[in-house]
């Protein structure tokens, strides 16, 4: 088994074990509506086995981020479809990552005044990125109520039904990187005293509510995948002890049987406790290059390796891997920046 190996994900017959990582590139306008130029982007990937699309908002509450894109408006629905037919008309097949930020947000990158939602009223440390006013704090949150959860979930549910609507494969549940689910999933962001927080089983709650809803919307549970990223500290997502959080939610998600859990490597291990706790399709990212990728596939510790910014530099990226060629590497410095540069211009091999 290696990286051509055809593999069956969820609905799919894949036809390589090539997976392009979620990718928040900021081409997007104001409003959250996916740029032309996002169609080249990511057709010219699409002889990867599965593109899961950059974080895209389900609602104006959900974004955070400068020109990231949304899946709730008709303009979006509308762009989106552009872009799952080019990569559809090379055979690709691509989920569309549903990223809701929670508390990861500047009121400067917002089309509404509320403020972001939280689990409970904790700002986080740092700054973000506006294009207005530059680097600034994060905003701080507010705490959601318990009767309005079940709006938020619904969410989930309303842009997976958009992202169907646009003609995705499927979707992806954002659990990882400090956003809202992960928020909820983590000691450090959730205080809560009701049924949402305190104990791993409250804690994991929201996220088995979201995947359910996912799944009932998406018709099917081979049509939704989930992606984790345990004991990464990124977005000051504190945690006191994640891994038995992780094992208890892999455990608790086994039954829906969903296309894929994605496990973002972050040192400490979790991408091997996961694939003890999880019996399902398990896609392994963070770092791989050739060699490492096809030795974890050999050795059955992944069923498929997620590349990220190897992707973003190299849209040939399976022929490549192929032939064993030189990869491009990432130019950081235009990973958010408006305009074809450093996203359309990567060169391809002769
Ligand atoms: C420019 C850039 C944007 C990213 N945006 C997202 C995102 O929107 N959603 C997400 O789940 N991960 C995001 N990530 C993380 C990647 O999906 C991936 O997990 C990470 O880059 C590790 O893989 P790599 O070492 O192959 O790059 C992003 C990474 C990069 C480099």
């Amino acid at each position: 088994m290696n990286l051509f190996s055809p593999i069956t994900l969820g609905d799919y017959s894949l036809r390589n074990r090539v997976v392009m990582a979620p990718m928040t590139r900021s081409r997007a306008d104001a409003q959250g509506v996916p740029s032309d130029l996002a169609a080249e982007y990511y057709s010219s990937r699409a002889d990867a086995g599965l593109i899961v699309t950059e974080g895209t908002g389900p609602s104006p509450s959900g974004m955070g981020y400068p020109r990231t894109p949304g899946i709730y408006s008709p303009a979006q629905i509308a762009a989106w479809r552009k872009v799952t037919e080019a990569v559809h008309a090379r055979g690709g097949r691509t989920f569309l990552q549903i990223m809701h930020v929670g508390r990861i947000a500047h009121s400067a990158n917002r089309t509404i005044p509320d403020p972001p939602v939280a689990p409970s009223a904790i700002r986080a440390a740092g700054e973000m990125w506006t294009d207005a006013k530059g680097m600034q704090p994060f905003d701080l949150p507010r705490a959601l109520e318990l009767t309005e959860i079940p709006s938020v979930i619904a969410e989930y549910a309303e842009a997976t039904r958009n992202a169907l609507a646009a003609g995705f494969d499927g979707v992806e549940l954002h659990s990882a990187s400090g956003y809202l689910p992960n928020q909820f999933l983590s000691t450090g962001t959730n205080k809560r005293t009701d049924a949402y927080g305190g104990p791993i089983e409250n804690r994991i709650r929201f996220v088995l509510e979201a995947l359910e809803a996912m799944i009932a919307a998406a018709g099917s549970s081979g049509k939704v995948g989930m992606k984790v990223s345990p004991g990464m500290p990124f977005n000051d997502i504190g945690h006191d002890d994640p891994l038995p959080t992780y094992v208890a939610l892999a455990k608790a998600i086994a039954p829906y049987r969903i296309a894929y859990l994605h496990v973002m490597r972050a040192g400490i291990g979790a991408e091997t406790v996961l694939r003890e706790a999880f019996p399902g399709t398990l896609l392994v990212g963070g770092g791989f290059k050739n060699d490492e990728a096809n030795q974890a596939l050999g050795e059955g510790r992944a069923d498929a390796i997620v590349f990220g910014s190897t992707y973003v530099a190299n849209p040939d990226l399976v022929r490549r891997l192929e032939k064993g060629a030189p990869l491009n590497e990432p130019d950081a410095s235009t990973f958010f920046t408006p305009g074809p540069k450093g996203y359309t211009d990567y060169p391809v091999l002769a």
